[in-house]
């Protein structure tokens, strides 16, 4: 599995620039987030990823394909695209109908294909709704049926555009749980988000944009506890991170770094054994 973007430059027809000079690279198993201010490109980017828009300079490189040359239906089958807002995709008139419907485009097998909907409809929790419109249901539940006729075909690359928006914490923490399986089986999954609380400490890597440029491309920790990218990107550090951050002004032997609970709980405890 592989995603490789070639300094990519995108601009709409209403003459916006949305992308400048764009490049990344993405291996397997990997659960990336891409976070950066309103409008600073991120959607634009992803998707340029499924095929949906072509850079007017640079290229797109999926598991080897060039998006400009590869059919879209080619692509659909290697990427799963869920997005940012669900209305956008939703179109059938159940929800069941809704699941099953690339099902039986990718051509499996209507014993298959009842399998799969069973098992997406049970993992989000959407029995309730299975005859019923998805545009009756309310915000959350609309995502989670996006969410569900994208994970259903089981995607080798994911890309999801804000899942968590509009979910509860019981069902964030179930679909985290859900990528960090898929990112264990070996798959890249690529989550857009604002959420940095929901990004620590389960991510690997962070791409931020603003501006239509990639400004920082690493490791969460050292992305999170830039200051100076996160406020370029207006992005708040985690909580944990501000108050590492600020004992750390007082007792400079405390970490300045800590982005997860867990670490801050070691560092306190550290702290009272040595009699503070
Ligand atoms: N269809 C479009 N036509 C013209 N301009 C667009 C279009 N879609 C997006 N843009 C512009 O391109 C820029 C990047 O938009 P994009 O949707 O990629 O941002 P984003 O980072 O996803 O923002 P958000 O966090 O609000 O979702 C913005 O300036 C936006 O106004
Ligand atoms: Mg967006």
């Amino acid at each position: 599995m592989s995603i490789s973007v070639e300094s990519i430059s995108f601009t709409y027809p209403n003459a916006t620039q949305a992308l400048e000079n764009v490049s990344l690279e993405i291996k397997g198993s990997e659960l990336v987030a891409i976070m950066g201010e309103n409008g600073a490109g991120k959607t634009t980017l992803v998707k340029h990823l499924n095929g949906l828009l072509k850079p007017n300079k640079g290229k797109v490189l999926i598991n080897g394909m060039d998006t400009k040359t590869v059919t879209v239906a080619k692509l659909a089958r290697e990427v799963g695209f869920v997005f940012q807002n669900p209305d956008h995709q939703l179109f059938a008139s159940t929800v069941d109908e809704e699941i099953s419907f690339a099902l039986k485009n990718f051509g499996f097998s209507e014993s298959e294909i009842n399998r799969r909907v069973e098992t997406v409809i049970n993992f989000f929790e959407l029995e309730k709704y299975r005859k019923l419109s998805p545009f009756i249901l309310s915000g959350g539940e609309r995502k989670r049926v996006a969410l569900a006729s994208v994970l259903a075909p089981d995607p080798k690359i994911l890309i999801v555009d804000e899942p968590t928006i509009g979910q509860d914490f019981r069902q964030k923490e179930k679909f985290l749980k859900n990528l960090l399986e898929m990112v264990d089986e070996g798959k890249i999954v690529i989550v857009v988000t604002h959420d940095v609380e929901f990004v620590v400490p389960n991510f690997q890597r962070i791409i931020v944009m603003s501006k239509g440029k990639v400004i920082a491309d690493g490791g969460i920790r050292d992305v999170l506890t830039d200051f100076k990218v996160l406020k370029r990107a207006s992005l708040l550090p985690p909580k944990i991170t501000e108050l590492s951050w600020n004992i750390s002004q007082k007792i400079t032997s405390f970490p300045k770094d800590l982005i997860s609970v867990e670490e801050a709980r070691k560092a306190i405890l550290n702290l009272i054994k040595r009699g503070f």
